[in-house]
Order: structure tokens, then C-alpha cells, then sequence
């Protein structure tokens, strides 16, 4: 399975801090945003990843990410040269997925779970049909909204709805088959414009292949979308990183833990990161191995 990381938009809500840089560049307590979500695909065992972002930024995730070898995963980078919507990802990716399966992240999207590795390889192989990851928020209208039948069996999928018809926000992660690339190039733009995803994963639900994992209490997802939710974000990882030693988000750390990379590599990436909190604990793993 290939992975897209797709980092575009303009950030407009969170302007100012966005009329200059990347949002998914912005920090989220001490990482770049973009390393969640890069753990996110990292995490399902995916290594081979294309970066999706404008024009103008682009050169910016070269910068921070390379070619992937210090991760022992592959970049590859691509334009989207407007925001013509999520969907249109596969598009951009098409020749390059070469009809294979894909994972999709938003560059703004942080999950955390226990087992969320298992949770992810799991996804990761399905041979029919989408994944995606429901989870419930105060704030459904915000987000694509899926509803389900009294046997737990998802019923309806819409995009922002004014009323939504359940509390349960579908998550910036999907899994697709091999046929995602023909789907995408169905969705036709919606009134505002763009290549909804909602859209895309209508095809797989009316096709009866939608599943529907939902995340419970265990787990949080948070977008930082929003001035609040990336402050909120950022002291999510803090807290657990000061309390428990334990990093979040960093993808030297899962790329040693999933074999990516030796110890000899990991203690070549600590020592990029200085003198740093991030450094020292990176230094320690590939010193001591895993305590956790
Ligand atoms: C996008 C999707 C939406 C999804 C959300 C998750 O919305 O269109 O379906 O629930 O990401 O973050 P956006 O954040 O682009 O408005």
C-alpha cells in the first residue's frame, strides 16, 4: 500500500500565522505539524508516501523531510497547483500509484490511540472496499459526518451538513483498494467548488464497502485547524511527552521502532535535532533500546 500526505489550502483560519507559512509546517508543541500525520502512515507500515502541497510551499517540505532515507521510507513530492478539494489527491497521484491501494492522511490531522499501529495494519489490508475513522465531536457540522443504522452499519455520508444527522466526524485518514484512482475520477466538484472525499467514499458506502471503524475513548483525534485546536493540540503532546517520557509524533522514533532504520541511523537523526528535548530522548532510544 502507498500513502498520500496531501499538505495544501491556504490556512485562512488561521491567518496571520498562516499569510507567510505552511499551516502544516506551524508547531505543534515541538514538531512540525506534519510529523503526526507522517507517523500516522508510517505507523501502518506504508513507506512509500507522496507529499501533496502548493506550489509555494512545496520547496519547504523538501527542506524539512528529504528523500525519506533518514526515516528509510521514499518521498515523493507533487504540486496541487489550485485547492480543488481532498479527492483530487488521487488525481495528482494517479500514474504514480500505479493502480495500487492508498492510504490518505491530512497534513492537519493528529490521531493518537492505543494499538494504533495494529489498529492501522489492519486498514492497511483491505482487498475490497475503503476504511475510515469515525469519531464524536460536539462540533459535527464542522466536518464530513457519517450516520449509522441500528446495527452499527453506516447509513450516510455528508460533507459540513448543516444538520447533521449524527455526532460522529469521519477522520482525515482513509484507506482505499485498488480501484480509488477510478472513483476519484467520478467525483464530480461540489457547490463550493471541489472534489469532496465525502464524495468519494458515497461510491464505496452505496457499493457496500464502506467500513467504518469507530474510535472510542481510548483514542483522540484532534485537527489543527483552528487557533484554539492547535494550542489545544500542542499541550495535548506536551502533556503526554512530560508526564511520560514518551514521544509523540516523531517519526524518527517510529521508524526505528517499526525496523525502518538501526540505531546508527537514528542516533545520526537525534543529532540533527541539537541540543533538544527531542534529541535527547531519540539519543536515548537508539543507545538503550526500547523501555516502553
Ligand atoms: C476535511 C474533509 C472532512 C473531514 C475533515 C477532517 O475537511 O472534507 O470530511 O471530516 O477534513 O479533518 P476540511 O478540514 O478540509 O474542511
Amino acid at each position: 500500500m502507498k500513502g498520500i500526505l496531501l499538505a495544501g489550502g491556504s490556512g485562512t483560519r488561521l491567518y496571520p500565522m498562516t499569510l507567510a507559512a505552511s499551516k502544516q509546517l506551524l508547531p505543534v508543541y515541538d514538531k512540525p505539524m506534519i510529523y503526526y500525520p507522517l507517523t500516522t502512515l508510517m505507523l501502518a507500515g506504508i513507506r512509500d508516501i507522496m507529499i501533496i502541497s502548493t506550489p509555494a510551499d512545496l520547496p519547504q517540505f523538501k527542506r524539512l523531510l528529504g528523500d525519506g532515507s533518514q526515516f528509510g521510507v521514499r518521498f515523493e513530492y507533487r504540486e496541487q497547483p489550485t485547492p480543488d478539494g481532498i479527492a483530487q489527491a488521487f488525481l495528482i497521484a494517479g500514474e504514480w500509484l500505479k493502480g495500487s491501494p492508498c492510504a490518505l492522511v491530512l497534513g492537519d490531522n493528529l490521531i493518537f490511540a492505543d494499538h494504533l499501529s495494529a489498529l492501522l495494519q489492519k486498514a492497511g489490508k483491505i482487498e475490497k472496499g475503503a476504511t475510515v475513522f469515525a469519531y464524536q465531536v460536539r462540533d459535527p457540522e464542522r466536518y464530513g459526518v457519517v450516520s449509522f443504522d441500528e446495527t452499527g452499519k453506516a447509513l450516510t455520508v455528508e460533507e459540513k451538513p448543516p444538520e447533521p444527522k449524527s455526532n460522529w466526524a469521519i477522520t482525515g485518514l482513509y484507506f482505499y483498494d485498488d480501484r480509488v484512482y477510478d472513483f476519484a475520477r467520478k467525483v464530480k466538484p461540489s457547490a463550493r467548488g471541489e472534489l469532496e472525499i465525502t464524495d468519494l467514499n458515497r461510491f464505496y458506502l452505496e457499493e457496500g464497502t464502506l467500513q467504518v471503524d469507530r474510535l472510542g475513548r481510548g483514542c483522540a483525534w484532534l485537527d489543527a485547524g483552528l487557533p484554539e485546536s492547535l494550542m489545544q493540540a500542542g499541550q495535548f503532546v506536551h502533556t503526554i511527552q512530560a508526564r511520560q517520557g514518551m514521544l509523540v509524533g516523531s517519526p524518527g522514533e517510529v521508524a526505528f521502532r517499526m525496523g525502518y532504520i538501526t540505531a546508527d541511523q537514528l542516533r545520526t537523526h537525534a543529532a540533527k535535532m541539537g541540543k533538544t528535548e527531542l534529541g535527547r530522548l531519540l539519543k536515548e532510544l537508539a543507545d538503550h533500546g526500547d523501555q516502553g
